[in-house]
């Protein structure tokens, strides 16, 4: 039977990208409608108008329905695609402004400005959640809306028998860029990784055309090379361009990027604009193309090109949900609760590790070997100060928040804490919980 999606978050940028995938994938993955549902009304309308171009210009005919009401967005789908961003890109730009004010990276989801996100996301996630139990309990969720750790943390305790799959395409930008610098071919690649969301580190990555682990000789090509990233714009190509330095540095693994926000946060901020974040690079950028595509639409209705194209973004999720519908087994890097999968890493932390991907859902693989205690310490310390802004998040609990903004490696001392913690407190007023 052909199946019913929705995308949740709708007016995002990424959704012409998804949409572009899904009718790429037809045969394996039939679709006979999509739902674009956003609470902003405008951003939706937006979209709506490129996905029915971009329908039309691809002579398909699934059904689209762009709405901001929970039960039509959700009664009877088959699949929702989330990707909320609660309290928008305007509350991005706080996150991003206000921690770089105390001297303290300012970044959507690492450190401080991560935990803001976080407070925002669960309330809306969470509300989200509830309606998908509602209208439509046997759907699945394949869920990217960040910060996914802590996202996970929240839906796990408040909903633990949800069908959800926690998805992150950062390692697949990773191997993507690696495999672009130094001409390998990815799909011959069965990769290990464990760490937390934005927050971890290839164990090996080997090669099946070469019969062995050629982790050892791509450190040495970053090293040596560094990245190709021309293609990359230039906020990405500066972050990989740090991650050649935390290479060299440590050179034992690959890790995520997202570390040297933790392992070089005076860098980071050294090198930050503070009237000019990332957030006012999409306004100009990804939001803005947005309005003007679909007003060049709206006006000129028999426009031919749009710029957009299906992504690897895209092919991630969409081969997620392939692998779920045709009991496929790929294998994929998702957010799962630890169980052991990492021997000396506390069972009920929420990690990022290959799973296998079935009709059943998401089956975990055991890493079998304990990871390095460098590694080790820095993830304890991230998971016990998510779980703290978990607990401060249900428990409505200023100190638990305070606690856990403390325990963030990037913030150097309580008194930061505190005045940052107080500060994102005010301006998400109408988002956060009550913290008392
Ligand atoms: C990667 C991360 C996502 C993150 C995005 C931000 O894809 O894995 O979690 O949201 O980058 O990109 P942006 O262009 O919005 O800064
Ligand atoms: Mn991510």
């Amino acid at each position: 039977m052909d199946k019913v999606i929705t995308i949740a978050g709708g007016g995002s940028g990424y959704t012409p990208g998804i949409v572009l995938t899904l009718l790429k994938n037809q045969s394996d993955f039939s679709i006979s409608e999509i739902r674009l549902y956003d609470i902003d009304n405008v951003r939706n309308s937006d979209m709506e108008v490129i996905i029915r171009h971009l329908l039309k210009k691809e002579k398909s005919n699934i059904r689209l329905v762009a709405t901001i009401d929970p039960q039509e967005a959700f009664e009877s789908v088959d699949f929702i695609f989330s990707q909320i961003r609660v309290g928008g890109i305007e509350m991005r730009e706080f996150d991003e402004k206000i921690p770089l004010k105390y001297g303290i990276v300012g970044q959507e989801t690492c450190g401080v400005g991560g935990f803001s996100y976080g407070l925002r996301s669960m309330k809306g996630f969470l509300e989200m959640v509830g309606y998908i139990q509602k209208y439509a309990p046997d759907a699945w969720i394949l869920n990217y809306t960040n910060p996914e750790t802590i996202i996970s943390e929240a839906v796990r305790r408040k909903f633990p028998e949800i069908k959800i799959v926690n998805a992150c395409d950062q390692t697949i930008a990773i191997e993507e860029l690696i495999a672009h610098s130094f001409g390998y071919d990815r799909r011959n690649w069965i990769t290990n990784y464990y760490g937390l969301n934005h927050f971890g580190w290839y164990q090996s990555i080997y090669d099946i055309s070469k019969k062995k682990d050629i982790m050892p000789e791509i450190i040495e090509k970053i090293i040596t090379q560094g990245f190709k990233t021309d293609h990359l714009d230039l906020s990405w190509a500066k972050a990989f361009k740090l991650m050649e330095r935390m290479v060299t540095d440590f050179p034992e693994h690959v890790p995520n990027n997202y570390l040297e926000y933790y392992l070089y946060p005076n860098l980071i901020v050294e090198n930050a604009d503070p009237k000019y974040t990332r957030a006012n690079e999409i306004m100009d950028g990804r939001l803005k193309k947005i309005k003007e595509t679909a007003n060049l639409i709206r006006s000129a209705s028999s426009l031919e090109d749009v710029d957009y194209d299906s992504d690897s973004h895209g092919q991630y999720i969409v081969d997620i949900a392939v692998s779920i519908l045709n009991n496929l087994n790929r294998r994929f890097m998702l957010i799962v609760p630890n169980k052991g999968a990492i021997p000396n890493l506390r069972e009920d932390a929420v990690v990022e590790i290959p799973c296998y991907v079935n009709s059943n859902g998401v089956e975990p693989i055991s890493l079998r070997k304990e990871i390095p205690d460098f590694h080790k310490g820095l993830m304890e310390a991230q998971v016990a100060s998510e779980k703290l802004l978990v607990d401060a998040f249900f428990e409505n609990s200023y100190q638990k928040a305070l606690q856990a903004f403390t325990l963030n490696q990037s913030v150097p001392n309580a008194v930061v804490a505190k005045k940052v913690l107080d500060e994102l407190m005010e301006k998400n007023v109408d988002y956060w919980v009550e913290l008392t």
